[in-house]
């Protein structure tokens, strides 16, 4: 039984799947971490991310792996664990610029695909429902406003005294979700049989609640 997650950066995805997970005994697979991952490798290898073709050949010298400790996903790039280093925020940038590259999309849906076949799994990114699991028993659009959402990523950050801007982050958050929903291949949407929840005004335990319940009447 498998659960697809899907929402714009910064509805709680990630907060509110870890929980989940948890709490059904399940695993939770991190997809944006895996296109965090091949552009930090383009990165290091300073790779232009707007150039498809360079990142569609760059991308096949670079051999993802994933691994679990305690229950917490650890991502490495070439043997390396990259798990911290892809959190900056000019790494998720460039995450949303080559996800929209059928090369690299081909290259991860495939191994999020033989993940989610193996075993149950809460699974996050942008594309599950629609794309990745449309067979995904449950499905769940998260959204809130781009404020709520800019206002969380700024607390975030200032919690791991990372220096931020709130006004740039908005900015930030509206290019990446406008990137995300207009691109061509798997764009960001929400899939016809999703069940959208708005967690502006909600706390992380009551939509965490909200999805394991639904998950129980399933
Ligand atoms: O955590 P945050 O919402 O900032 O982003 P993320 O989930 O780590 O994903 C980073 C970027 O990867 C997104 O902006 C998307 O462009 C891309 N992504 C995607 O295209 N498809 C997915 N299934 C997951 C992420």
């Amino acid at each position: 039984m498998n659960i697809a997650v899907d929402g714009p950066a910064g509805a709680g995805k990630s907060s509110i799947a870890k929980l989940v997970a948890k709490k059904l005994g399940i695993i939770y697979v991190d997809t944006g971490a895996m296109y965090r991952t091949l552009a930090l490798g383009c990165h290091k290898n300073n790779i232009d991310v707007d150039d498809e073709s360079s990142v569609s050949d760059a991308i096949r010298g670079f051999e993802i792996e994933i691994a679990y400790k305690d229950g917490v996903q650890n991502i490495f790039l070439n043997g390396e664990n990259v798990s911290e280093t892809i959190r900056q925020e000019e790494i998720g940038k460039k995450a949303s610029s080559v996800a929209r590259y059928s090369a690299v999309r081909e290259k991860l849906v495939e191994m999020q695909r033989e993940m989610a076949g193996k075993q149950s799994v809460i699974m996050d990114g942008r594309d599950i429902g629609t794309v990745v699991l449309p067979d995904a028993e449950l499905k769940i659009y998260l959204t809130a406003s781009v404020e709520v959402r800019a206002d969380r990523r700024f607390k975030e950050l200032k919690d791991k005294n990372v220096p931020a801007d709130l006004e740039e982050i908005k900015k930030d958050i509206e290019t990446r979700d406008y990137q995300d929903m207009n691109r061509e291949v798997s764009p960001l949407k929400k899939a016809d049989d999703a069940i959208e929840v708005d967690t502006s005004d909600m706390t992380i335990d009551e939509v965490v609640d909200k999805i394991c319940s639904l998950y129980e009447k399933n």
